[in-house]
Order: C-alpha cells, then sequence, then structure tokens
C-alpha cells in the first residue's frame, strides 16, 4: 500500500479520474468524503436498463459499444455514485477467444461443452487486443461521458471461470471442479494458467483503453479451504492481478472471511469484503495493510429506512479505521431493488462521511 500523500489538485485545474475518490481511497489516500458504487447497479435494478436491452441478448449486448456505452453510464447519470463499473460479463473474455457458451436469463453462463481433458485446453488460447476491438471501442465511448468519474474494469478470476468452465454452468457445490483440481493437479494449474493469462489481458485492454481501477471477481472462490486457496486459486489471481499495470487493483469473492488476507497477498490494493463479515473484523483480518471495500448487505435496501441508514452509517464509520474505504454492497444489486433505495443510500454515504471528514468545515463542501 502507498501512505504518502500527493498534491492535492488545484481547484483550478480540472479534475481527473486520477485524482477521484474512488482511485484516492484504494491507494490509501486522504477523501473529502467515501466513495460509493455498487456491483451490478447497471443492471436489471433499473428500468432504463430494462428498455435498452429489450429484445437484445445478453452475451450481444456486452459486444455493442453504444450499448455497452450506454448502460455503464445509466447508473451514474441516476445515483451519481463515484464510479462506473463496465458493462460487461465474467465469461465475455471466453466468448471472444471460441468457448461456445451463453448467458441464460435467471440461469447464467451456460458452457455448451464443459471442459474435461487435456484435449480441452486446445479452446482456451490466449486472448489478444485484436479479439476484442469493442471492448476498447465501448471503453473509449463510456469515457467521453464520465468525465472525472472513474470507469472499473473488470474480469472475472481464475477459479470462478474454471467452475463455469468445468460444471457447465453455475453450481451450488463446485462438485466437478474440486474433484478435477485434486484428481489432477497438473491439469488443473495448465487451465487455471490459461484463464488467468485470458482474465490479465482482458483487464489489461480497459486499462489501456481508460480504464481507472480494475476488480477482480472471484465470486465462487468462498467455496475453497484456505489450503486450498493457497495451493489451487492465489497463485493464478496473482497471475491475473500482475498483469495490470498502473491503477489500482480491487478484489472480491463472497463467503471468503477465512480468506481475506490472503486474498489480499494476491496483488490487490483493495480487498472487497462480502455482507457475512463486519468491516471492523475483515480490516483487523488484514491488518490494516490494504484499504477495504464494502459491505452493506443487499437485502437491507428492502428494509425501511431508519435500519438502512443506520446500517450505512454504521459502516462508513467502521470503514475509517482502514488506510481507505470504498462503500458498496456485501454482493450485487438484486434485481428487483427499488432504485431510488441506492441514490438515497449515495446521497447519506456522501452527506455522512463529508460530515465526519471534516466536522467543522462545512461538510468540506465549497
Ligand atoms: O453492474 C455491474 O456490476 C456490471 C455488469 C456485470 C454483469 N455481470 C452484468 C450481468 C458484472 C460486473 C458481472 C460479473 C459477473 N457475472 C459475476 C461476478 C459478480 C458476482 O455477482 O459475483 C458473475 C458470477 C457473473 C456470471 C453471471 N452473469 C450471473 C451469475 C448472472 C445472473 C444470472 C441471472 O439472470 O440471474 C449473469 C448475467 C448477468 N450479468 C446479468 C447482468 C446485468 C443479467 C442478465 C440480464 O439482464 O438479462
Amino acid at each position: 500500500m502507498t501512505s504518502e500523500p500527493t498534491a492535492s489538485p488545484s481547484p483550478a485545474a480540472q479534475p481527473s479520474p486520477a485524482d477521484s475518490a474512488l482511485v484516492r481511497a484504494a491507494r490509501g489516500l486522504p477523501v473529502q468524503h467515501t466513495p460509493v458504487w455498487f456491483m451490478r447497479q447497471a443492471g436489471r435494478s433499473l428500468p432504463e436498463y430494462r428498455a435498452a436491452r429489450q429484445g437484445i441478448g445478453m452475451l450481444q449486448s456486452c459486444r455493442r459499444p453504444d450499448l455497452v456505452a450506454e448502460i455503464t453510464l445509466q447508473p451514474v447519470r441516476r445515483h451519481h455514485v463515484d464510479a462506473a463499473i463496465f458493462f460487461s460479463d465474467i465469461v465475455v473474455p471466453l466468448s471472444a477467444v471460441g468457448v461456445d457458451l451463453d448467458i441464460k436469463p435467471g440461469v447464467g453462463p451456460v458452457v455448451a461443452t464443459p471442459f474435461r481433458t487435456q484435449a480441452d485446453l486446445d479452446r482456451l488460447p490466449e486472448l489478444t487486443p485484436d479479439m476484442v476491438p469493442d471492448i476498447t471501442e465501448a471503453v473509449r465511448l463510456s469515457l467521453s461521458e464520465l468525465g472525472s468519474t472513474p470507469l472499473i474494469g473488470f474480469a472475472g478470476a481464475p477459479f470462478t471461470l474454471a467452475s463455469y468452465l468445468i460444471e457447465g454452468g453455475p453450481s451450488r457445490n463446485h462438485e466437478r471442479t474440486k474433484a478435477l483440481m485434486h484428481a489432477d493437479p497438473t491439469l488443473w494449474s495448465a487451465l487455471c494458467s490459461r484463464l488467468a493469462r485470458i482474465a490479465g489481458a482482458f483487464l489489461q485492454v480497459q486499462v489501456s483503453a481508460g480504464a481507472s481501477a480494475v476488480q477482480l471477481f472471484d465470486s465462487w472462490v468462498g467455496a475453497l479451504s484456505r489450503a486450498d486457496y493457497l495451493r489451487f486459486a492465489q497463485p493464478h489471481s496473482a497471475t491475473a492481478l500482475a498483469m495490470v499495470e498502473g491503477v489500482p487493483k480491487i478484489h472480491f469473492g463472497v463467503g471468503t472471511g477465512e480468506l481475506l488476507a490472503s486474498m489480499g497477498e494476491a496483488g490487490a490494493d483493495v480487498v472487497g469484503v462480502d455482507f457475512r463479515v463486519s468491516l471492523t473484523d475483515a480490516i483487523e483480518r488484514l491488518g490494516g495493510r490494504y484499504a477495504v471495500q464494502g459491505n452493506l448487505d443487499p437485502a437491507l435496501l428492502f428494509a425501511p429506512w431508519e435500519p438502512l441508514s443506520s446500517a450505512v452509517r454504521r459502516i462508513v464509520d467502521e470503514g475509517r479505521a482502514a488506510p481507505g474505504h470504498i462503500f458498496n454492497l456485501g454482493h450485487g444489486v438484486l434485481p428487483s431493488t427499488d432504485p431510488d433505495a441506492l441514490t438515497r443510500v449515495v446521497e447519506l454515504v456522501h452527506e455522512y462521511s463529508a460530515a465526519v471528514a471534516a466536522p467543522d468545515a462545512d461538510a468540506g463542501r465549497p
């Protein structure tokens, strides 16, 4: 972690995404308010998203730069969040290198021919930028409207991608995945090395086109014990993260309370925390070495304002113990969430954290 403060921009200078609250918090630098964005903010909770997507398949939507930019921008316009997340999916790079798959509504990614043997490695060539010119264009289109708001690029981590490939679709227990990693560690390692390079290249394409931060999603890695995580997942996540240069890196998984420090050690600047662990416990487990992101339970957005707002304030307060805190949910926005609840949470995080950061200075605003 960098802890040396850099000079603040002069008031006259054009604000840049590299100096945004999100990037500064990710680097452990002082901020005037806690930055906030939401995993899955670009998606089904928004009527304008449903309208834009009408009649267009999910995977197809992810490859149309005009549509990708529009959907990426929608939550920024509506909620005034501190970052956009690039609209895509963790399986887009696999599809780009030629894996036959689809994203089925209400199900998720489904792979036509699941990965089973050494021969299947031939279906996973390297990802090169010329395979995804649409991604570069969509990032550039998004940046032209984002101005000083940073764009977060993302990819799926090797373990989570391997699970979709091996199981053929979403899985509760990841039994085939775990069977393969223990039965044939050499094949597992070869598969995850390929996936790490694909994920790292996909992240770097987004960064080269102008993304100001990246998030590596290892959504399902909480299914592993720490010993198995260290042996079978962490080295490959580390490869993917090491391929990204020049921007802060966020690393997130679900049910990863036991893995937080090991996920930080994979090469993250920010460790994402799900809602099962308090931020206070997470910060302690991380030894104060990383910024944190999280961790409001997405289901609390369905509760009345009083319990919801007190949970938000508590999370802002707990986050102050870390070198940096990015407010987020503990997992993605649920599709039936009232978008107005998200907008109110953004307002509260901004107001409450600014008042705490500068209690005597008119809430830190000019
Ligand atoms: O707003 C954002 O966060 C940006 C877009 C985004 C999507 N998927 C769009 C999407 C991001 C960051 C993802 C990542 C993703 N995709 C993850 C990691 C994040 C997590 O939730 O843990 C995972 C595991 C996937 C795989 C996947 N794709 C799932 C589980 C699903 C949901 C299936 C369903 O329909 O319930 C998808 C489809 C998907 N990806 C949708 C969106 C907006 C829904 C498709 C639709 O609108 O029809």
